[in-house]
């Protein structure tokens, strides 16, 4: 273990029904102006924003709007929902919705009361925000785990780049899984998938052996493989989605990084991929994971009998690669960049600017060079 400090920012309220006792118990720390903010309108056919509406005016708060928060939230959302906050004097930002909704709310809580831009501040001074507009989060779709750490994921569109941006962690988190029974089989699949990649890119980051974190991690992507198939014969099934949405806390909420080094290098070519495709994280992910672990499975061969043996119930590092793969495509998640829904055409060209300006973790089973990145990408084409 390295060393560490270690203490937790967000209050969790989860099961169903958990929004109307995380209100009562916490809008009244707050002040009256809140910002509702949301994404593209599921909240508005699944009733989720209405009964907040009618939560926040019971709490006798005022009310403003700010949605259309996209997946694959870009840098001028942010800063179009920093100015409404400044504009409207906003005390207490509500962020309804998923990893997206959530990750901009963020990062808009932490701009607004700044006097400089916030991406500057963060990669060219290398300083990092310590104060927000407090702010809640209620999760609509699990998966990312954002809602209890303080990092953002942003699109930057002018600079071609999506990456990290710390903000403000959310004071409260409320986790209702009933919320998610809208969310699309595929998008409930994409989630799971990256709760399990973030398993995965926490395990194989450290090599020390006999690990706590190693053991839970291990759990942790057992159980999401579990209850992804319990998704797949019913996708009504809510113990299975209550299952899943702790799971996606669990593997995110940093209890499994502490004194650890971890890996991200899948997620950090996702990134730029999602960057110059607008692609779909979860799924960006299930085309890159089995091609990036057969080019490193022979530099952390205990580690990879063991993640085979606990997960899938095979006997080798290879078979448990193969395993993984052959759980992508039994979810029905993408295992090639053409199934990818992108913006732009995924040629060898793109493909090459990915990995020229993905971020390299010098962590992990070993660090890859920017052409490896690129033979990685290819062998996903
Ligand atoms: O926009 P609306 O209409 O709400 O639709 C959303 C969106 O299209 C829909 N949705 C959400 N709740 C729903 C629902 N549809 C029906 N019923 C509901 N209850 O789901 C779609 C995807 O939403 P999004 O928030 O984009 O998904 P996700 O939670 O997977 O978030 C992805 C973002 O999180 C970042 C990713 O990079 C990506 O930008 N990540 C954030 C992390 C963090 N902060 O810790 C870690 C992750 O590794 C990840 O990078
Ligand atoms: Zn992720």
């Amino acid at each position: 273990m390295n060393k560490f400090t270690f203490s937790y920012p967000t209050r969790v309220y989860f099961g169903e029904g958990s929004a109307a006792q995380a209100f009562s118990a916490e809008l009244g720390k707050v002040g009256k102006t809140v910002m509702l903010a949301y994404g593209g309108g599921s909240v508005k056919s699944n009733g989720i924003y209405d009964e907040m509406k009618a939560q926040l005016e019971q709490a006798g708060k005022t009310i403003i709007d700010f949605s259309g928060i996209m997946p694959n939230p870009t840098y001028a959302k942010v800063q179009e929902g920093a100015a409404l906050v400044r504009e409207q004097h906003v005390d207490f930002i509500l962020a309804v919705g998923g990893g997206s909704v959530i990750d901009c709310c963020k990062v808009i809580s932490a701009q607004a009361v700044l006097n400089e831009d916030i991406w500057d501040m963060e990669y060219q001074k290398g300083q990092f925000p310590t104060s927000g507009i407090p702010m809640g989060a209620v999760v609509t779709v699990s998966g990312t785990g954002a809602e209890m750490n303080a990092g953002g994921v942003i699109t930057h569109e002018e600079k071609k780049w999506k990456g990290g941006i710390f903000g403000v962690a959310p004071a409260f988190a409320v986790l209702d899984p009933a919320y998610t029974l809208s969310v699309p089989p595929m998008q409930v699949l994409s989630g799971a998938f990256d709760t399990l990649s973030h398993g995965m890119e926490t395990y194989f980051g450290s090599s020390d052996q006999d690990n706590v974190s190693d053991d839970v991690a291990l759990a942790v992507m057992r159980n999401t493989v579990v209850n992804m198939r319990r998704l797949l014969t019913d996708m009504n099934d809510l113990q299975a989605r209550s299952n899943l949405m702790w799971d996606s806390a669990m593997a995110e909420n940093g209890i499994l990084k502490v004194g650890r080094l971890t890996d991200f290098q899948a997620h950090q070519i996702e990134h730029q991929l999602g960057a110059y495709t607008d692609c779909n994280h979860g799924q960006g992910l299930a085309v890159i994971h089995p091609a990036y672990y057969r080019h490193i499975v022979k530099d952390a061969p205990d580690k990879f009998t063991r993640f085979a043996k606990a997960v899938f119930d095979v006997d080798t590092p290879e078979a448990g690669v193969d395993a993984l793969e052959d759980f992508i495509k039994e979810c029905g998640l993408p295992t090639k960049m053409s199934e990818l829904k992108s913006t732009v055409e995924i040629t060898p060209q793109v493909l090459r600017q990915v990995a020229d300006t993905c971020n390299i973790i010098k962590s992990g089973p070993r660090e890859l060079s920017r052409d490896e990145i690129y033979e990685i990408l290819m062998e996903c084409l």
